[in-house]
């Protein structure tokens, strides 16, 4: 029998008491994640964790999206490396602590890189790295503000197909608002639906070339 290592929770006691840094156990995540099994396997539905971690939550989702990847298009080279990217596109977490974002940020390329079997050269892993530069922001979730005090920005990502992914930033703190939205639309009626709707940024059709530079 081989014996394995206890999962690792905590990485000291001061961190839990300063950031409540506990981490979730992969038994747990599997269980709440089962929950929006559907949403967890579709490769491109959007999943953003908000105090993400070492991406305890972001990294098994990442799997089942990938796992899925595998099944539609694992024929397809072209097809299997775009719609691996979009899948990890659809991934987006917060985390105040930096050493934790590069962590996240690792694994999540860790997992990618592995299903790809990529080179840290290949274009496909440099596009993933922006991406996930981009997704994985360093900021207080509470304030909705990155490290150096700017609103957080996230990417809306979308695959046109052929090749072309389309990116749309929009402000974190506006996408709060949006799913504030109730049926009749009536909590922000003096807002503006328009303003909650419109990016901030919008860029032209994007290659993983683009994406890679
Ligand atoms: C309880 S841990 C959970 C981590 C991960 N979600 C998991 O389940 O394993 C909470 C994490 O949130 C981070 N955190 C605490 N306050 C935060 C805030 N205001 N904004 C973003 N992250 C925060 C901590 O640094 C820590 O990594």
């Amino acid at each position: 029998m081989v014996a394995t290592e206890p999962e690792r929770l905590v990485k000291s006691k001061q961190r839990v008491a300063d950031h409540g840094e506990v981490f979730t156990p992969a038994w747990m995540v599997e269980d709440m994640l089962n929950l929006v099994k559907d949403e967890s396997e579709r490769i491109d539905s959007r999943f953003l964790e908000p105090a993400c971690g070492s991406g305890n939550f972001l990294i098994p989702v990442l799997k089942r999206k990938l796992a899925t990847v595998q099944g539609r298009y694992g024929n397809s080279d072209f097809e299997k490396k775009h719609y691996a990217l979009l899948a990890l596109m659809s991934i987006y977490g917060v985390e105040l602590l930096p050493d934790n974002v590069a962590d996240c940020r690792a694994n999540m390329i860790e997992v990618f890189s592995s299903y790809l079997q990529l080179s840290s050269e290949d274009m496909f892993y440099k596009a993933a790295e922006y991406v996930l530069t981009n997704n994985i922001v360093n900021g207080d979730a509470m304030t909705m503000r990155n490290s150096v005090g700017d609103a957080i920005m996230f990417p809306e990502w979308g695959y046109l197909g052929r090749g072309k992914f389309q990116r749309r930033d929009f402000r974190f703190d506006t996408l709060a608002q949006r799913s504030a939205f109730g049926e009749e639309d009536t909590l922000f009626a003096n807002l503006g639906k328009q303003e909650l709707f419109t990016p901030s940024k919008t860029y032209p059709p994007l290659t993983v070339a683009d994406l890679a530079l």
